[in-house]
C-alpha cells in the first residue's frame, strides 16, 4: 500500500534520511521531507520532530519517519505530541511490533552506528505491517491516550 509519510532527521540523520527519502519514493510512496538540509550544521532535533509529529497527528492516514543519531532524542520529543506513539525500531521485528501491538504512527531509528541497509528493510517491515486490530491492543492503546487526558 502506499502512504504519506513525513520524515525529518537533525544533523545525525540527514544522511539517512537522504536515502531513506529516495528509497521510499522508488517504491511510490509520498514523501514530505520536513528537513534539516545538512549533516554538517548542527540541529536540535525536537524541531523536526515537532513538525513532522503535528503532521501525523492531524492527519490520521499519514506516517512519520524521524531518524537523529541515536534514535533517542526523536523518539522523546515525538511522543510529547498529542496522538503521536513513536516506536525506536532497532530490527525488523521490533518494527513489526510497533505497528502491530502498538500501532505506532511513527517510526524513529538511529543514524549512527546502524548500517543503512539496516534502516531501509527495517522502513520497508514497519511501512507494510498492519495493526493487529485486536481487542487487547486496542484496549491498551486507549490507555495510552487516557494518559494523554490526564496530563492536560
Ligand atoms: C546529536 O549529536 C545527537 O545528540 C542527536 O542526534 C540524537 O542522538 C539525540 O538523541
Amino acid at each position: 500500500m502506499k502512504t504519506l509519510v513525513y520524515i525529518g532527521s537533525d544533523h545525525g540523520g540527514y544522511t539517512h534520511k537522504q536515502k531513506i527519502i529516495a528509497h521510499l519514493k522508488k517504491k511510490g510512496h509520498a514523501i514530505i521531507d520536513k528537513g534539516v538540509s545538512s549533516s554538517e550544521k548542527s540541529s536540535d532535533y525536537p524541531d523536526q520532530a515537532s513538525l513532522v509529529a503535528k503532521e501525523v497527528a492531524e492527519k490520521k492516514t499519514a506516517k512519520g519517519i524521524l531518524i537523529c543519531g541515536t534514535g533517542i532524542g526523536m523518539t522523546i520529543a515525538a511522543n510529547k505530541v498529542k496522538g503521536i506513539r513513536a516506536a525506536m525500531a532497532y530490527d525488523t521485528y521490533s518494527a513489526k511490533m510497533s505497528r502491530q501491538h502498538n500501532n505506532a504512527n511513527i517510526l524513529t531509528l538511529k543514524g549512527r552506528k546502524m548500517p543503512l541497509k539496516n534502516n531501509l528493510k527495517i522502513v520497508d517491515a514497519w511501512l507494510k505491517e498492519p495493526f493487529s486490530d485486536g481487542l487487547r491492543h486496542k484496549r491498551r492503546i486507549k490507555k495510552i491516550a487516557q494518559l494523554e487526558r490526564d496530563a492536560l
